[in-house]
């Protein structure tokens, strides 16, 4: 009994205020400046790279793509976002501290289900970094292919094994008829193939994340005017090469391309949730963060379904279809209809935007899975060595390393799509998470004040829950490929791994925690006993 009640056991959210209020942060964002860090985390690899399998489906063919019909993909991902995104909002004006859904499910499901989500919420963050710095890596490459009468031939056209890991590299020698073992080499025994451009990425945003960053939203502005500016290059130069035959058949995998591309693009959308973990820097939280999570998400989709009509309109997505396009499609479709000068500039310049683009989600994706794992070593769930600062520039460094590395091994066995669809398989579980508490703390406490309400609650929480619960489910059941199949299996394995260090560590620390509370607060009574 006593056990349910420590894992029930819920932080009062007006403890959760009174500490953020003593946090002294400097409140400076206001709504635009919230809306430009949304789209400026949101806009990334989904769709300058994923979008290329959500609309063609995988290489290997075992996961269909949407086709045309991608554009009603995109709209299907963002209703499920939409009610996740009011029940954040919900929250996030009611309970205005950093921590996001790492909080507001203590809040409301207790100290278990906080550990669960911030466990999630560590993967989605972390997994979302390894996935986006594999897309970094393959524009760069890219990028460089432009250069190849001036730069060296190892530089242009680098060895497999030293651009991506091991399942990569062989399923893309065997698809060329080479006997991987020949090329990849062996270090006692052990074939070595590693993403080296992903693997770089990391270790410079580890080294400017602990030397400190200003949260600089003209920084951000900037990034994000860049993003956009290339992102309207795209949709306009598009424009005059589109042929209405690339648009028929419309869904050639009818409903399940449909769905599968939605669940595959829902990763373009996250980003919205890091926006929470902002409430302590707003000048005024309960009015804005609810109109920065929506209007973001509402920016970037109509963004998406620009580029979704324009990217299948000039580049036709059934039958054979280039690597190029599944890996940079952005780039690679417009180089596709251009020709002489343009067909090498234009693609230049969307490559240069994207890899400036993706190289800010980056920072806010290490950033922001720094923040959780700091919030969770401060109650007690990991070891208290996370949050020594660094003695010079006062951030967590040791965390930041160990962000940093996590992410360099998974680099080694994770390529993009696995990495996109288990970062999804996160996100949704957490989306899921906030439907299910808004409708708990409705019923548990009614009377807070709500500056935002999800409208017809429970029905839109509940529709939040199908629609991302349904998704989940939907590709878990369906995708027979080895990156989905796989992605499955460490999901599942993540969520086993959290319950056994719960068990083993933040249990027990929690509840040594307790007894020191209590023994001080004994003290404390005892010395004001002996006073009077
Ligand atoms: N939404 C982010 C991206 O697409 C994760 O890169």
């Amino acid at each position: 009994m006593t056990i349910i009640a420590n894992l029930l056991k819920r932080k009062n959210p007006d403890d959760a205020l009174a500490n953020a209020a003593k946090g002294g942060l400097e409140k400076t964002l206001g709504v635009w400046d919230l809306i430009i860090l949304g789209v400026g985390a949101i806009i990334g690899s989904g769709i300058f790279a994923v979008v290329g399998i959500a609309a063609a489906g995988s290489a290997d063919g075992t996961s269909p793509g949407a086709g045309p019909a991608l554009i009603v993909s995109m709209i299907v991902a963002a209703i499920a976002c939409i009610f996740s995104a009011m029940c954040y909002s919900e929250f996030a004006s009611m309970i205005p501290v950093a921590g996001g859904a790492y909080t507001y499910t203590f809040a409301t499901l207790g100290e278990f289900a906080a550990w669960i989500v911030g466990w999630i919420l560590m993967l989605e963050y972390i997994i979302a970094y390894i996935a986006v710095s594999c897309a970094w890596a393959n524009y760069v490459i890219q990028f460089l292919k432009g250069f190849g009468h001036i730069l060296p031939e190892w530089i242009v056209n680098p060895p497999v094994w030293l651009v991506s890991d091991y399942r990569s590299a062989v399923h893309s020698l065997s698809s060329q008829g080479i006997d991987p073992h020949s090329v990849i080499p062996s270090v006692f025994g052990i074939p070595v193939s590693v993403n080296l451009p992903a693997a770089l990425i990391i270790l410079f945003i580890t080294g400017i994340l602990i030397k400190g960053t200003k949260d600089s939203t003209k920084m951000a502005a900037f990034m994000v005017a860049l993003k956009l500016g290339i992102i309207g290059l795209f949709v306009v130069t598009g424009l005059f090469f589109i042929e209405p035959a690339n648009w028929t058949p419309f869904a050639p995998n009818g409903m399940s391309g449909i769905f599968m591309g939605a669940f595959i693009i829902f990763f373009a959308y996250i980003g919205f949730d890091a926006l929470a973990t902002t409430a302590e820097e707003c000048k005024n939280p309960q009015r804005d963060l609810p109109r920065g999570i929506i209007g973001s998400l509402i920016v970037t989709t109509i963004v998406y379904t620009l580029v979704a009509l324009v990217l299948t309109g000039i580049y036709p997505t059934q039958g054979h279809v280039d690597m190029g396009f599944l890996t940079a499609p952005v780039a690679f479709s417009i180089s596709n209809v251009l020709s002489g000068f343009w067909a090498k500039a234009v693609p230049g310049f969307i490559s240069v935007g994207v890899i400036a683009g993706l190289t800010s989600v980056l920072l806010v994706m290490h950033l922001a899975g720094t923040r959780i794992l700091y919030a969770m070593s401060r109650d007690n769930f990991l070891p208290k060595i996370f949050q020594k600062l660094h003695p010079k520039f006062s951030t967590p460094h040791i965390l930041t390393w160990a962000v940093g590395i996590v992410s360099i091994f998974g680099t080694l066995t994770l390529n993009l799509d696995a990495a996109a669809a288990l970062c999804n398989f996160g996100t949704f579980t957490s989306f899921i998470i906030v439907c299910v508490a808004v409708i708990i703390l409705r019923k548990i406490d009614p009377d807070r004040p709500r500056p935002f309400k999800v409208p017809f609650c429970p029905y839109f929480p509940l529709a939040g829950i199908f629609c991302c619960g349904g998704l989940m489910i939907f590709s878990m059941v369906t995708a027979t490929g080895e990156s989905s199949k796989l992605s499955t299996e460490l999901f599942i394995a993540w969520i086993f791994m959290g319950i056994i260090i719960y068990a083993t560590y933040g249990y027990r620390k929690n509840r040594e925690a307790e007894l020191d509370e209590n023994k001080e607060i004994a003290e404390k009574d005892e010395q004001t006993a002996i006073n009077i």
